[in-house]
């Protein structure tokens, strides 16, 4: 039997460089040879309140981009959250094991919990005080949803109603991912079964990719502003490679390399041949560089992996009678084991029907 593998992406907005390589193009890989489950956290996307008139065509958007990217509905099983229902149901009878407090000290929950309270990040263990008082005080007035605060149990549903052994997920999702083994863990021993398998990270071997904006400093999100989408048209991309941002230039040979135009390279190198990051490695340690040929080289090296992306997400938005049949069949197929697992669980918790 093949390993089960879940993930998810949450559904705010288009996928964008950093998700292909981080993983869209891992999920193409693991189609191959694993039993795998991915879907669209829509649920998970409320937790930061959406406008409702944009949320479901973000869904129809990411789904599209999911199969533009070779994401195959006849190998992998691609769902929408929502669409199993059996996934809040469990996520009820899950949080009577789960704790408040393991809850609040997860740092995805105090992040956010910060920003909805409008607490600047200062000092770690204030900010901690900060956010109890204001969100339990007696006389506080703000609110943080309970959704936010539970969001790490909703996820490890998504995984254990599955069954699943492995979750390729990043470095920011590590911690969901401690806490759901810790769940499968708590709930197995609690009432003496063997029902959740403990889910683990799933890594190529390689080292995970890391892949940087085009700002010059940290790694590409949606929330930085220093993006590349996989559907930007031609003149966008090129206009915002050819914007990035780099250095004075290097002034004497073999200096090191600064972090915008190593940025750069590292964005050639997943999507450039060797040669050619190599000739721009030596034209910077003899000077010779040229940003503006080496954007210009990149901005098409990038192209010849998006247009294709693009052209077909284009075709495949605009079929919508293809794509409900896609998440019409996913979501029967995830349902089958959904329900499987809940209906043990409910009788584990003991609660059975009398009819
Ligand atoms: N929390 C994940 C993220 O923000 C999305 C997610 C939801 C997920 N459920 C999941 C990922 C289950 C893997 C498995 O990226």
């Amino acid at each position: 039997m093949k390993e089960v593998v879940v993930s998810g992406i949450r559904s705010t907005g288009n996928l964008h460089l950093g998700n292909y390589y981080g993983a869209l193009s891992k999920f193409v890989k693991m189609q191959e040879d694993y039993d795998c489950l991915f879907f669209i956290a829509d649920l998970h996307a409320l937790t930061t309140h959406p406008d409702p008139r944009i949320l479901h065509s973000n869904v129809q958007d990411i789904l599209a981009e999911y199969l533009a990217s070779g994401i195959d509905p006849e190998k992998a099983t691609i769902f929408v959250q929502s669409d199993v229902p059996e996934v809040s149901e469990l996520y009820l009878l899950l949080n009577m094991h789960v704790g408040i407090g393991e809850l609040m000290r997860t740092a995805s929950f105090k992040d956010k919990a910060r920003k909805q309270l409008g607490i600047k990040t200062g000092n770690e263990k204030d900010d901690d005080e900060d956010i109890e008082r204001q969100i339990i005080g007696t006389n506080s007035n703000k609110r943080v949803n309970a959704g936010l605060l539970t969001y790490p149990t909703l996820m490890a549903v998504d995984i254990l109603i599955q069954k699943a052994q492995k979750v390729p997920v990043g470095k920011d999702q590590e911690q969901h991912l401690e806490l759901t083994r810790r769940f499968a863990r708590r709930f197995n021993s609690f009432y003496g079964v063997d029902l959740f398998p403990e889910p683990t990270n799933f890594n190529f071997g390689d080292h995970a990719v890391k892949v940087p904006g085009l700002d010059g400093s940290g790694k590409m999100g949606k929330s930085e502003g220093n993006c590349i989408y996989l559907v930007d048209d031609e003149k966008t991309l090129r206009k915002k490679v050819m914007r990035a941002v780099t250095d004075q230039g290097p002034t004497e040979p073999n200096q090191p390399i600064s972090q915008p135009v190593e940025n750069l390279l590292t964005l050639m190198e997943l999507t450039s041949t060797a040669d050619v990051v190599e000739h721009y490695r030596k034209a910077y340690a003899d000077c010779s560089i040229r940003y503006g040929d080496m954007k210009k080289q990149l901005a098409e090296d990038i192209l010849k992996i998006t247009t294709p992306i693009r052209e077909r997400y284009l075709e495949i938005r605009n079929n919508d009678v293809y794509i409900s049949k896609v998440v019409k069949e996913g979501a029967e197929r995830a349902r089958e084991r959904a329900a499987k697992t809940l209906h043990e669980v409910r009788e584990i918790m003991g609660i059975r029907k009398f009819y």
